[in-house]
């Protein structure tokens, strides 16, 4: 993933790693960031104006379904890194529930070799914690890692069992390898289908109650006070959550979380006008619950951004309620929809968000990405702050088209990913050759 030498002048370059927010020149020189620098002079190198634009570390997603093997018709690898591309993620996770299930060293293989054809954005695989992540039997994480996996997660469904999850925390710890929980008791939620209270009763459906996250997320603490391992929680939801989070980081526990875009930005209500392209797991909660979320981004009790992206075939999701799959898509829209929301409302400052998106995230997976330092990939995104578009999913490079913000207006638009010196999307368009991607660099 390298080219020629590049240099990017006249942006506005907001690096939290480096503690960077001003105007500076960057030089990439085979693939890696050679030098930053106020003003740069250099000839024989191909340049990218980004005078008027912001020049971020690329997004990292936690939390990414890419369908594939199993679920081409979600999405495939490719199509999940085109999206990826296209909304400035420059790293993302392959999570293991797909067919088969990424509990083997075969399919970590595949994951990788897929990522690599695509040659678009990073694709780190993310193994299973149990074997078909039906919570009985330990994977062989050591021989996981060894193929490849960033982390282990059996997401879509908590780790229920104690003594399991114990044996994982403590191997996890022995490997290096982050442990992502799905916080699910599945005896509290059983069959729920939106967030327990009253638009659940509105309209008659099961509810999800806070309790069911939070019981387990409990649970989990309890672990790891016990075992001193370290755990990462996935998609917090509810205030409760976020409030165990954080006394559990003041009592020094090696706890870290995430939250998504439309756990910040949505409640239970959306389910009304949205129906099923608001159903999620955990679902959507109450504008108490989103207001603690956002507390807990901003004072850095939940770590990350993650969107869970995860696609649904619209056969699927225009079944009745309750036939129909939880989740939505995220890729595409993450980084406009949280700037518009939280950064140009004035809920948090530029920088705290990119932190979130990037270095944060890089440090849950424990690598070496999130900054623009001398010397590191250059894995990068350039935003336009007032480019504007109104998001229209029919034109998502995803496969699935499941997104509740549907024609809403958002600005701080992607409009260049690099990753490795690679031009992969430029003007909005993700680039399909290299010839395209050498020259892609002219046309922000
Ligand atoms: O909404 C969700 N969708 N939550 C999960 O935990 C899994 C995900 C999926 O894989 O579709
Ligand atoms: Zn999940």
């Amino acid at each position: 993933m390298q080219s020629g030498k590049t240099l990017i002048t006249g942006g506005i370059l907001v690096d939290p790693a480096q503690g960077r927010h001003g105007r500076f020149d960057l030089l990439v020189a085979a693939g890696k960031i050679a030098c930053v620098s106020p003003r740069l002079e250099c000839s024989n190198v191909r340049v990218i104006d980004a005078a008027g634009k912001i020049v971020l570390p690329g997004f990292i997603d936690l939390h990414t379904h890419l369908r594939e093997p199993g679920f081409e018709y979600k999405e495939t690898i490719l199509t999940g890194s085109r999206a990826a591309a296209a909304g400035g993620f420059t790293g993302i996770t392959a999570l293991p529930n797909t067919r088969p299930v990424t509990d083997n060293a075969d399919t970590v293989s595949f994951v990788r070799e897929a990522a690599a054809r695509a040659g678009l954005v990073r694709v780190w695989p993310v193994g299973a914690i149990t074997l078909g992540s039906a919570g009985r039997e330990l994977t062989d994480m050591a021989g996981l890692k060894k193929a490849g996996v960033v982390a282990v997660s059996d997401d879509g469904r908590g780790v229920a069992d104690d003594r399991i999850l114990k044996k994982a925390l403590l191997l996890c710890r022995r490997l290096g390898l982050p442990l992502l929980q799905h916080c699910e008791d599945e005896s509290i939620s059983a069959d729920g289908q939106v967030h327990q209270g009253a638009v659940a009763e509105r309209l008659g459906l099961a509810g999800l109650p806070s309790a069911a996250e939070e019981a387990m997320l409990k649970r989990d603490l309890r672990l790891v006070a016990e075992t001193g391992a370290a755990l990462h929680v996935m998609h917090v939801s509810t205030a409760g959550a976020v409030e165990l989070i954080r006394s559990a980081k003041q009592r020094g526990l090696p706890v870290t979380a995430e939250v998504t875009p439309h756990h910040l930005l949505l409640t239970d209500d959306a389910v009304i006008a949205y129906g099923t392209m608001a159903k999620m797991k955990p679902p959507l909660r109450t504008a108490a619950d989103r207001e603690a979320l956002r507390k807990g981004l901003v004072d850095g009790t939940v770590d990350a951004v993650a969107t869970d992206h995860a696609p649904h075939s619209e056969e699927e999701k225009s079944a009745g309620f309750r036939e129909a799959p939880f989740g939505v898509v995220g890729l595409e829209t993450a980084f406009p929809l949280l700037f518009t929301n939280l950064v140009r409302s004035g809920i948090m400052t530029i920088d705290q968000l990119v932190t979130r998106m990037s270095p944060a995230p890089a440090r849950v997976l424990g690598l070496p990405y999130g900054t623009l330092a001398p010397g590191r990939e250059a894995d990068l995104v350039i935003i336009d702050p007032d480019a504007r578009k109104t998001i229209d999913r029919h034109r998502f490079y995803s496969r699935g088209k499941n997104s509740p913000f549907h024609g809403l207006e958002v600005y701080g638009l992607p409009v260049l990913t690099m990753v490795g010196g690679r031009v992969v999307m430029a003007g909005g368009r993700v680039t399909e050759t290299d010839e395209e991607a050498e020259y892609a660099g002219w046309r922000l």
